[in-house]
């Protein structure tokens, strides 16, 4: 079969036909699943093969951070695959070598030893088993409100309803409240939240207890940005008690918050960091567990009790390489701040403008908005871990206009690649202007 990007031998219907009949969608019942065929993608926008447009304001899945097609990203997988498409990961490479290096100089505080993976969720898997080692310590806390992945250890350590069909877990995990308990009770305060955390901890048994991860900003249970102080206050606990802090930067890290990592707006150095996703902008997998220096001086004479065939995987060192480096020649970051401050007044806008708005949120290009049936009362327009016609008819509206973005339970996301422009930002919330009018009619 060939084909050329501009003229797909199979047409969007078959593509969606086929792949409904012989592949598997994630986190769905087959026989409801209704794919958006993709053809090819450029900018902030994708098209079907039939060539109807899609604003992408979910940068796919919060991964797409430098902008679909970029051609410095493209050109380097196409030269390292002409020069050096593998090597196994006993080998050292250029690609790795400079990578390293790279992530040494973004990276918080004194982390700067790496290990590769192929995505976040074995970044976290990692991290449970150095976390382990270097602690002798076998318990790991981790909060209700998140998602750290779907490998066996990351799925026990994910608070969210995914957990629940691969339980029981891998022993060990304690899940603890977070600061935020839905758009009904609100947020608690830093010191709440933190008393919580330690009166867990002092339950448990802090000398069993190996590290404690959560998001630096929690991104698909919500958008939560950590009360003033919170973050501060998880350092100074792990301290006391010899916890290891890991920071899962996977969603929140390379730029999406207008910072490197989400955990520099707090000022805080984790002991390990996991990334993935914006790391490459998922032009090709790649993961990472980073560590600071005393944590990697444990493997210095104990074998590093991890490894994956794909390894620090050359075509991936690689596209990172480039897309950092894009990152950085355009400002990305930079971008994401400036145009964050923008679509902050966009999302204030429409909680002023439409009853059926009930929370936003937002930290750089990393949005939300939480809808409700009624303001007084707050109740969600879908209940937790669950929908409603609103909320289904919601994402129709957006599919019909060629707004493409994430609907889950009573929330929508507004997460743009970091390249986009304020006019297509304003694009973008001009379709959700329209959409919101549909919801306020549900509201009593
Ligand atoms: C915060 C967080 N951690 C881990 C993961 C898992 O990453 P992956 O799907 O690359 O394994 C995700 C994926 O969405 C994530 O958002």
């Amino acid at each position: 079969m060939t084909t050329t990007a501009h003229t797909p031998a199979l047409t969007g219907e078959e593509i969606v036909a086929l792949t409904r009949k012989h592949t598997i969608f994630e986190w769905s019942a087959q026989a409801k699943v209704d794919p958006i065929p993709v053809a090819r993608a450029k900018g902030v926008y994708f098209w079907t093969p039939e060539g109807k447009r899609y604003l992408d304001f979910n940068s796919q899945l919060m991964c797409v951070n430098v902008g679909h097609g970029d051609p410095r990203v493209v050109k380097a997988i196409q030269e390292q695959a002409a020069t050096l498409a593998y090597a196994n990961p006993f080998m050292a490479t250029e690609p790795r070598a400079r990578l390293g290096a790279k992530l040494a100089e973004l990276c918080p505080g004194d982390i700067d030893v790496f290990f590769f993976t192929n995505g976040g969720s074995e970044a976290n898997e990692n991290a449970i088993k150095i976390a382990r080692a270097y602690t002798g310590r076998h318990k790991v806390l981790a909060r209700y409100r998140s998602y750290h992945g779907a490998t066996a250890g990351a799925m026990t350590l994910t608070g969210d309803p995914r957990r629940w069909p691969s339980e029981p877990g891998m022993p060990g995990v304690v899940h603890v409240l977070d600061p935020y308990h839905g758009i009904e009770r609100g947020w608690d305060t830093a010191e709440q939240s933190l008393a919580m955390l330690e009166e867990v901890i002092q339950l448990e048994g802090p000398q069993t207890i190996a590290a404690f991860f959560l998001e630096s900003v929690t991104g698909t249970n919500g958008i939560l940005i950590p009360p003033p102080g919170y973050m501060q206050g998880v350092r100074a606990l792990c301290d006391k008690y010899g916890i290891l802090m890991v920071a899962d930067e996977v969603m929140a890290g390379f730029g999406r918050t207008g910072e490197w990592f989400a955990i520099n707006h707090w000022g805080v150095v984790p002991d390990l960091i996991c990334m993935a996703k914006g790391l490459t902008s998922a032009y090709v997998p790649l993961g990472a567990v980073g560590m600071r220096r005393k944590i990697a001086g444990h493997f210095q004479e104990r074998p590093f009790p991890g490894g994956l065939t794909y390894n620090s995987h050359p075509l991936a060192c690689a596209a990172a390489l480039a897309t950092i480096a894009a990152y950085e020649e355009d400002d990305m970051i930079g971008n994401a701040k400036r145009m964050g401050a923008v679509m902050k007044d966009l999302l204030g806008g429409l909680e002023a403008k439409h009853p059926s708005v009930g929370a936003v949120r937002s930290i750089g290009l990393f949005g939300i908005v939480e809808l409700v049936r009624d303001r007084g009362t707050r109740q969600p327009l879908a209940p937790f871990g669950g929908t409603s016609d609103e909320m289904v008819a919601l994402g129709r509206f957006f599919r019909q206009e060629g707004l493409y973005t994430l609907v889950r339970w009573n929330a929508f996301y507004t997460n743009p690649p970091l390249c986009i422009t304020e006019a297509e930002l304003r694009e973008g919330f001009a379709v959700i202007d329209r959409a919101l009018a549909q919801t306020d009619r549900a509201v009593s």
